[in-house]
């Protein structure tokens, strides 16, 4: 099929990519001029692993484009795919700019029958202001489906070739059967796809993302209370993880949850409820644990050395929101930092992906060590906000012998407590009363 993708974010981009590797011919579309010209010479602009390889190939031989024509692209497409950004506006609500624009250009573009596809997460009834935005604009006939995308940072590429689960909202057959042809490959493999109205597939990708995210912060706030009664959350999520009915995962305490989307899916679920006059009252809860769990290992660090850290230095392993990314949106790695610098502390930090995007975030008010052993020099202690697998098994002893005192803040229990304090460290994690 022609296809038409408008966003080259993580989403478009993958999806893009994807989808031509199924075989489609893929127009990727952005309005970001530099970020289309790098794709176009084969730099891809996010970490994501294995992508790079997938765009070479498929660019390669001719079935992926990058474009900023947004019109001519549209045109030479059956289905257009809409994967913008929908950032936290100033209340918390999802900021449809951008796909109200689109839609405007798609509207503006048509000059036959199309298939257009929301794929941006995006509140309920979204779908339904885009068509009558395109319909204002154009007399022919199309067709707007929503197809939310539960794809996750790090594990992009397999997440869509591989998922759990294709939610189609659409009005029509023709525009079902449409997108069960793009999606055959997947389908043959064994990947339901449910179909359903629009609203409800607009819902379904806010409550996914908003349980687990709760799900987050329940075991946040578990973590919490077994670290004030002595009892240990690594055993706590033995016990109830193995009921099949709660299950193991998203049960590890830390530091919160960040990235692009839960932080603001989460909001942007409590501000639907504020629409209708109908309080999220789980969500906020949900919200304000997170917020607060941000600030626990800066909050252990000044419990241990006191408010004012002038002349203390720390070394931070992990800024992305999580590993296998360079995402630093809404990172936890950041509220420490700033909570760290605010008591006149030093910092050191190494992330294996996300120097560059801390850069943006951080400027020069930290240093930058080449290497994580470098990030150890002469520092009071060494604290985890990201578990990126090369953290879990350092040498230890060249740990100790570089760190001025040895002492580990871990916010994502990497480590085995009594290993640490075997090797002579003074070990804090989360929730292991
Ligand atoms: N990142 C994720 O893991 C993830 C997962 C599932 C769903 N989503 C959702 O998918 C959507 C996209 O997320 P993302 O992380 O890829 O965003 P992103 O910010 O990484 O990328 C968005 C892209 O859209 C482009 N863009 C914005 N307005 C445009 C316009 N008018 N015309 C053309 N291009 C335009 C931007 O230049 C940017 O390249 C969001 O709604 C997000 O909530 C994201």
């Amino acid at each position: 099929m022609k296809i038409c993708v408008v966003g080259t974010g993580y989403v478009g981009l993958v999806a893009g990519t994807c989808l031509a590797e199924s075989g489609n011919d893929v127009t990727c579309v952005d309005k970001d001029e530099s970020k289309v010209e790098r794709l176009r010479r084969g730099e891809v602009p996010i970490y994501e692993p294995g992508l790079e390889e997938l765009i070479w190939r498929n660019a390669g031989v001719g079935r992926l484009h990058f474009t900023t024509e947004l019109a001519t692209s549209v045109r030479a497409a059956e289905v257009v795919f809409v994967a913008v950004g929908t950032p936290p506006g100033e209340r918390g609500e999802a900021d449809l700019s951008g796909v109200f624009a689109v839609a405007r250009g798609i509207g503006d573009a048509l000059d036959g029958e199309k298939i257009v596809v929301i794929k941006s997460t995006v509140p309920v009834g979204t779908a339904d202001r885009v068509r009558e935005i395109i319909a204002e604009r154009s007399p022919h006939p199309f067709e707007v489906v929503s197809n939310p995308e539960f794809l996750r940072e790090g594990q992009a590429i397999g997440d869509f070739m591989n998922p759990d689960r294709i939610i189609i909202g659409a009005r029509s057959d023709r525009a079902r059967s449409r997108m069960a042809f793009l999606y055959q490959p997947h389908i043959d493999e064994g990947h339901p796809i449910l179909y359903m109205d629009n609203r409800s597939a607009e819902m379904s990708k806010y409550a996914a993302n908003a349980f687990l995210a709760t799900k987050i912060s329940f075991i946040n706030e578990v973590a919490n209370l077994c670290e004030r009664l002595g009892a240990d959350i690594d055993e706590v999520r033995r016990g109830i993880g193995s009921d099949e009915r709660i299950g193991h995962r998203f049960l590890s305490p830390g530091v919160g949850y960040g990235g692009s989307c839960f932080p603001k899916d989460v909001k942007a679920m409590v501000d639907m409820g504020v629409t209708v006059q109908y309080p999220m009252r789980i969500l906020h809860a949900v919200e304000a644990v997170n917020e607060d769990q941000k600030h626990l290992l800066a909050e252990k660090v000044l419990a241990t050395h006191g408010p004012d850290l002038t002349g203390r230095v720390y070394a931070l392993w992990g800024l992305a929101f999580k590993p296998q990314t360079d995402d630093m949106r809404e990172a936890p790695s950041v509220v420490i930092v700033e909570r760290l610098l605010a008591a006149g502390a030093q910092i050191a930090v190494y992330d294996p992906e996300a120097m560059g995007e801390a850069r943006k975030e951080l400027g020069d008010r930290v240093r930058y060590a080449p290497g994580a052993y470098e990030a150890l020099e002469g520092a009071d202690a060494l604290l985890i906000a990201t578990e990126w697998k090369e953290f879990h098994r350092p040498d230890l002893q060249r740990v100790r012998s570089l760190l001025r005192s040895p002492v580990v803040f871990d916010g994502r229990n990497v480590y085995d407590p009594s290993l640490l304090r075997e090797g002579g460290f003074t070990y804090v994690s989360i929730g292991r009363g």
